[in-house]
């Protein structure tokens, strides 16, 4: 879809339908008084048969404005004009969204920003227009036989009063498109069933990427280059499955090699049985989700090849299935990690953290400025977070913050939570260096401290996104975070003068 800024004056722009904000205590004041004025009898007449879409989130379809080049107007309600900020934004975008998908225009003007929006600059704004407009228009049917007719809206221009602010909608617009661009990826991977999105799928997808944008490189590793390198606990995860396990590297270099990259390592379990420690059947299926942390790297770094930021990323992905068969990893082995920590196998279930601690063990060699892991790792952390927020775990407060404002700014939040020494007791085993497995009690602050036993000391932050990669129901499919999480902490790392 094509985002244009539209800066001229609303009533002479053409076109075949104007998504025009309206507020429960001040009518059409989001649009001042030009586009006001003709349509005010129409909105008289919506009031007094109560027809006027004052309540946030409601739209309604009206036909042309007389004396203006616009066709049809898409009426948005806004709730309060005070109330107008970030949050409320969303929702009424969200809602004009999907009040164009059935409005059949090709081609529409949207001012719900046409006004400053209360704590969110034109930047933001502009932005999550397209953000969110993008997803809404998000549908899966690859491996539908019939195909549903497609969308018409090829272009939604973005309107804005203060032509001064052009600039900066303009770099919202692109990297709006890039962050899109690059979450669209990681819900396409992540819907794709586990038969044909496997390791070696993912592996091509990664070296695709490289041939779309010269600025990624790509490297794979097979099972005999782990071996070599020692990798024994990502390589026991793997043991029980017939497709082979892979490792992806691939880095992105915006800056000079002297510069220290962000290293991002995503759980690529392509499907999770449990393995010996068999999962229950009900819902056994969203276990091809279990690559939602590799699918986000993946969508992040195509983002980046998009939008090309000043800095070095080198993304991580251990890949593999986590199956039972008569070669598959016992409870009581006990396995050699690159490291050289020995552990214990006390439930092959907690196989997320065996695959990503030799990844965060090989991260070393690129001498990161910052480790940051994805995964949908614990069914604890959907318990603790629900499926609002991501959880967040940290070595560093500085590195903490700057993600959880990242998740703030871009409405897709994290939380904060422990991770440290005083867990690690619910790890101890008799036989090896640590269990794989503890108590239920606290079991996201559990992994996330298995998982800090591999980062020695670098600025670590770890993402359990096993409550938001994915949504459950009617509505089954994945969602693209923690995407726009990860671009705007690393666009913000960028030193770019927009
Ligand atoms: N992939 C799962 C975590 C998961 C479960 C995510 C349900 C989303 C929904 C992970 O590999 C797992 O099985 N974790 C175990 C760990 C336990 C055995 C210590 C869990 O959470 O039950
Ligand atoms: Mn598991
Ligand atoms: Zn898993």
């Amino acid at each position: 879809m094509e985002f244009p800024v539209k800066t001229g004056s609303p009533v002479r722009q053409k076109t075949a339908c104007a998504v025009v904000p309206i507020f429960e205590d001040a009518g059409l004041s989001g649009v001042g008084k030009e586009l006001s004025r003709p349509l005010k009898r129409l909105i008289t007449t919506l009031k007094q048969k109560k027809e006027a879409p004052i309540k946030l989130g409601s739209t309604c379809l009206v036909p042309l404005i007389r004396g203006t080049a616009i066709q049809k107007t898409l009426l948005v309600g806004c709730g309060k004009a005070a109330q107008f900020d970030g949050k409320n934004f969303k929702k009424a975008t969200l809602a004009a969204a999907n009040a164009l998908k059935d409005a059949k225009a090709k081609e529409a003007i949207n001012y719900l920003g046409y006004l400053p929006v209360k704590g969110l600059d034109a930047y933001y704004a502009a932005r999550m227009t397209i953000e969110l407009t993008h997803s809404s228009f998000y549908r899966f049917d690859e491996l539908k036989s019939k195909k549903k007719n497609k969308y018409k809206l090829r272009k939604l221009g973005v309107a804005i009063k203060d032509h001064k602010l052009a600039k900066v909608v303009r770099q919202g617009i692109k990297d709006g498109q890039g962050i899109s661009a690059g979450i669209d990826l990681a819900r396409d991977l992540a819907n794709r069933p586990p038969n044909i999105c496997t390791p070696t799928h993912l592996a091509r997808v990664a070296h695709a990427l490289t041939k779309k944008h010269g600025c990624l490189e790509a490297k794979i590793l097979s099972e005999r280059d782990m071996k070599r390198l020692g990798m024994g606990a990502l390589l026991s995860v793997s043991q029980g499955a017939v497709e082979p396990a892979k490792l992806i590297i691939l880095q992105y270099k915006g800056a000079e090699d002297r510069v220290a990259p962000v290293v991002i390592c995503g759980k690529g379990i392509t499907f999770d049985t449990g393995g010996i420690s068999l999962k229950p059947p009900p819902k056994m299926d969203e276990m091809k989700f279990d690559m939602g942390g590799a699918a986000s790297v993946l969508g992040t770094m195509a983002a980046l090849g998009q939008l090309k930021p000043n800095i070095n990323v080198v993304a991580l992905i251990p890949a593999c299935e986590n199956m039972p068969s008569g070669q598959a990893t016992r409870p009581g082995d006990i396995v050699t990690s690159m490291s050289g920590q020995t552990v214990e196998i006390i439930n092959t279930d907690a196989e997320g953290r065996l695959i990503l601690c030799d990844a965060l063990t090989y991260a070393r060699r690129y001498k990161p400025r910052y480790l940051i892991d994805v995964a949908t790792l614990t069914g604890a952390c959907v318990i603790a977070l629900g499926h609002q927020c991501t959880g967040l775990f940290s070595n560093n407060d500085e590195l903490a913050l700057s993600l959880l404002e990242a998740g703030h700014r871009t409405h897709d939040p994290a939380w904060r939570l422990p991770v440290g020494e005083e867990h690690f007791e619910s790890l101890e085993s008799n036989f090896a260096d640590f269990a794989n497995s503890g108590a239920r009690e606290g079991g996201a602050s559990i992994a996330a401290t298995f998982l800090s036993k591999f980062v020695e000391s670098k600025p670590w932050a770890h993402l359990d996104i096993a409550g938001t990669a994915w949504l459950s129901g009617k509505n089954k499919g994945a969602t693209g975070r923690p995407v726009a999480l990860l671009v705007d902490f690393l666009l913000n790392l960028s030193e770019r003068d927009s």
